[in-house]
Parts: C-alpha cells; sequence; structure tokens
C-alpha cells in the first residue's frame, strides 16, 4: 500500500499515454469489460475536450489511483459519467476519498450529484449505497442489450428552486 497523500488534479483532458494506459486498464476490468467497452473507446473519450467535462485524477506518490469524469451542469447537478479506481488502489478508501472530493467540490455549485452503475454491479452499487447515494430508476438496455443501469441519486444541497 502506498503512503503518501492522496490529491486529486482537475483536468481538461487526459494526456495520450496516460489514457491508452488507464482505457486499457479499464477495458480489461467490470463493468467495462462485461459492457465491451474497447481500450481504445475508453482512451479517446478520456482524451477529447468538451466544456461540460472535467476529468479528476486521484494521484499518489505521482502514480495514479483512480479517475473521476464528471458533467455539469446535469439535471440540476454533476453527473459522475465515469468512477473508477485502478484495482491496485481498490479497498483503502480511495473511492469514498474521491466522492468526499466531488461532492464538496460541487455542493458550492449545483444540488444533486448523479450517476449510472450497472445492475450487474453490485459491489459499486454497495459503495454508492454507503456513500449516501439512492436508487432512482432503472433503465433497462441502455448499454448493452439485456443489462440494466440504475440511476443513482446524493442530495447535495437543498433545491434553490426557481429563478
Ligand atoms: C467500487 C469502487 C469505486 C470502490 O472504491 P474503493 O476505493 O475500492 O472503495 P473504498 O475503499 O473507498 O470503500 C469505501 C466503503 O465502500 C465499501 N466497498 C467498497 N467496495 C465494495 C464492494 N465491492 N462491495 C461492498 N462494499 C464495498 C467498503 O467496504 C467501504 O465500506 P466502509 O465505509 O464501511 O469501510 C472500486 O472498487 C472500483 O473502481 N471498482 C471497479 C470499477 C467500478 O465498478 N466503478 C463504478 C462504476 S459505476
Amino acid at each position: 500500500m502506498s503512503s503518501g497523500r492522496l490529491e486529486f488534479l482537475a483536468r481538461a483532458t487526459v494526456a495520450r499515454e496516460q489514457a491508452a494506459a488507464i482505457g486499457a486498464t479499464l477495458a480489461g476490468m467490470d463493468p467495462w469489460r462485461t459492457l465491451g467497452y474497447q481500450a481504445e473507446t475508453l482512451a479517446r473519450g478520456l482524451e477529447s475536450t468538451h466544456p461540460d467535462l472535467t476529468r479528476y485524477l486521484a494521484m499518489r506518490d505521482g502514480e495514479p489511483q483512480g479517475l473521476v469524469v464528471v458533467r455539469h451542469p446535469w439535471l440540476r447537478g454533476a453527473y459522475i459519467e465515469l468512477f473508477a479506481v485502478l484495482p491496485p488502489a481498490q479497498g483503502q478508501g480511495v473511492g469514498r476519498a474521491a466522492l468526499e472530493f466531488i461532492e464538496s467540490h460541487y455542493r458550492r455549485r449545483t444540488a444533486n450529484l448523479w450517476l449510472l452503475v450497472s445492475g450487474f454491479n453490485t459491489g459499486a452499487r454497495c459503495f454508492y449505497a454507503k456513500q449516501g447515494f439512492h436508487p432512482v430508476g432503472v433503465i433497462a438496455d441502455l448499454v448493452v442489450a439485456g443489462q440494466d443501469e440504475v440511476l443513482m441519486r446524493k442530495v447535495i444541497r437543498p433545491a434553490a428552486g426557481l429563478p
């Protein structure tokens, strides 16, 4: 286990070499493996730029531990489009720290955090439930036929009402 401090770097894009490495890792692990994502597709997505997307790299001792991609604004909140702790760093509190970081950052700006988690990903669903997310709906056949995606929400600030 690494000992240095965990820090989060906000980036508009992920550099090509790092995107290729992370894409290859994600394509080999669930849920992306079961959903059939290709390493190149994941890497291209990380490299692309969009004004609504921010990539947060969780770093320790100069090494990436995980990655969170956030789309904001999205449905009166921010949508966590990708959330991954790399296998060697799992089970050490990195995921919890990443969600706490995202929540404290976006609480100043918006009211809800949203995400989709695959129905078969029982570990991640349990993890999100522990961090205060609630399922609000099941969407069948969204990514691939025969697999459900569960939409989860965490209210991080009371609704402000209409302007
Ligand atoms: C799911 C994931 C994000 C959790 O991150 P992590 O850094 O391993 O989790 P943490 O060490 O921060 O754990 C925080 C809490 O969640 C629980 N938890 C973490 N993974 C869990 C699992 N697979 N099953 C049940 N509980 C789990 C921990 O026991 C811990 O509970 P505690 O607060 O009672 O001690 C990470 O394992 C991961 O990236 N998995 C593969 C990719 C994935 O599924 N991403 C989500 C896609 S929507």
